[in-house]
């Protein structure tokens, strides 16, 4: 009897794709490379982790444990219809926000049409486009010798993007760390015919403190093909409750509430999400430590003689101009963990994410051994 072959039947683009690599976690660095203490600074999590008002959250959400959560997340959803100034029918939420773009991919896209996306651009968006089936186009990023290297060229995409059906961008975009100031975020928007969707992943948005940046969630009333995606997993400190959220006009979220998993989002999450954005001042107190320890970071790496792009996020992309496989495992056998970007065609790079002083100590006494 012949074996069954699942993929020939499969949905179209199973065959191109293949799975999310998160990179390696602690406890595999531990078991392989036989080390106590790992640094992980490998995920773009928040190491200052939440709100503290979270926990009190979470404590009280244990009654609930035997009943579904509210499928709609109404409470959530009015906190964020009031954080951000838009109706709470503009508001759908996932995950994380990783559901949510391939959700937007599959719902909103398939075979026999076109998705863009930036080289280097963050891997999810690639998944999404090639799951739903339709064609990927990776358009090419800025040069190395540009302002913005290695980030997304608004020029050629808004060029991708004629015909297209869902163009796909970060800002600030992960792993290269820069994004687009207001004006080319609007210049670019202009060019966008009307019938491609342009999802804007604001997933590092709340550390951004550049005066000229400007969120896409501003321009929602001026462009009804735009869509937002934002995270609790990143400065909200949130990664391991899975919470994301897009923002939309109320006609594309009523779309995406038609494919959107009913309980996607859990009680604890939920509740978790609402008392975080409710602790406003810790976002804040977050924010201003990451990026003073970002300048530092930035500093003492680049004092190693080693390539720093410059980032708006809570993480920095490391050029070794060498092979980084190797450096990567060497500083994982020191008992610091970063992330290879090879998937995203950087093989040349690690991508770090900024933590405290003795993480810091680790990583450049760990650099300093391993690059002798
Ligand atoms: C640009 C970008 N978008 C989205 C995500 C996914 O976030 P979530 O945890 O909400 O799925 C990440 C995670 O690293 C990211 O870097």
């Amino acid at each position: 009897m012949s074996a069954v072959d699942y993929l020939r039947d499969a949905a179209p683009g199973l065959a191109r794709l293949q799975p999310y690599d998160p990179g390696l976690d602690a406890i595999a660095v531990r078991q392989r490379w036989g080390v106590e203490e790992v640094f992980e600074l490998s995920g773009n999590e928040s190491l200052w982790g939440p709100s503290p008002d979270v926990a009190a959250a979470l404590a009280e959400a244990t009654s609930r444990l035997p009943f579904y959560p509210d499928p709609s997340a109404r409470a959530l959803k009015t906190a964020l219809a009031q954080l951000h100034g838009v109706s709470v029918d503009q508001i759908v939420v996932g995950n994380g926000s990783h559901e949510l773009l391939v959700q937007i991919a599959c719902t909103l896209a398939g075979a026999g049409q076109r998705v863009v996306a930036a080289e280097h651009g963050f891997a999810v968006f690639a998944i999404a486009g090639i799951q739903c089936g339709a064609e990927l186009q990776q358009v090419p990023a800025l040069p190395i010798d540009h302002g913005q290297a290695r980030n997304a060229d608004s020029t050629a995409m808004a060029a991708a993007a004629d015909g297209a059906r869902i163009v796909f961008v970060a800002n600030p975009n992960n792993p290269t760390g820069g994004g687009w100031d207001a004006a080319t975020l609007r210049g670019f928007l202009d060019q966008v015919p009307v019938d491609t969707l342009v999802v804007i992943d604001e997933a590092y948005a709340e550390y951004v403190q550049r005066t000229d940046w400007c969120s896409a969630v501003r321009l929602l009333p001026d462009y009804p093909n735009l869509l937002v995606t934002r995270t609790f997993s990143k400065a909200y400190g949130l990664a391991s409750l899975r919470i994301g959220y897009a923002l939309c006009s109320a006609e594309i979220a009523g779309l995406l509430e038609r494919t959107r998993l009913t309980f996607n989002l859990n009680h604890y999450a939920q509740l978790a999400a609402l008392a975080a954005i409710e602790d406003q001042d810790h976002l804040r107190r977050v924010v201003v430590e990451t990026l003073a320890q970002r300048s530092r970071w930035a500093e003492q790496l680049s004092a190693l003689g080693l390539r720093v792009f410059s980032s708006e996020g809570n993480f920095l992309l490391v050029d070794f101009e060498r092979p980084a496989q190797p450096i990567f495992e060497a500083l994982a056998a020191h008992g610091v963990l970063l992330r290879p970007v090879t998937g995203y065609g950087l093989p040349s790079c690690l991508r770090i994410t900024i933590a405290d002083d003795r993480a810091l100590d680790a990583l450049i006494s760990a650099l300093r051994a391993v690059l002798r």
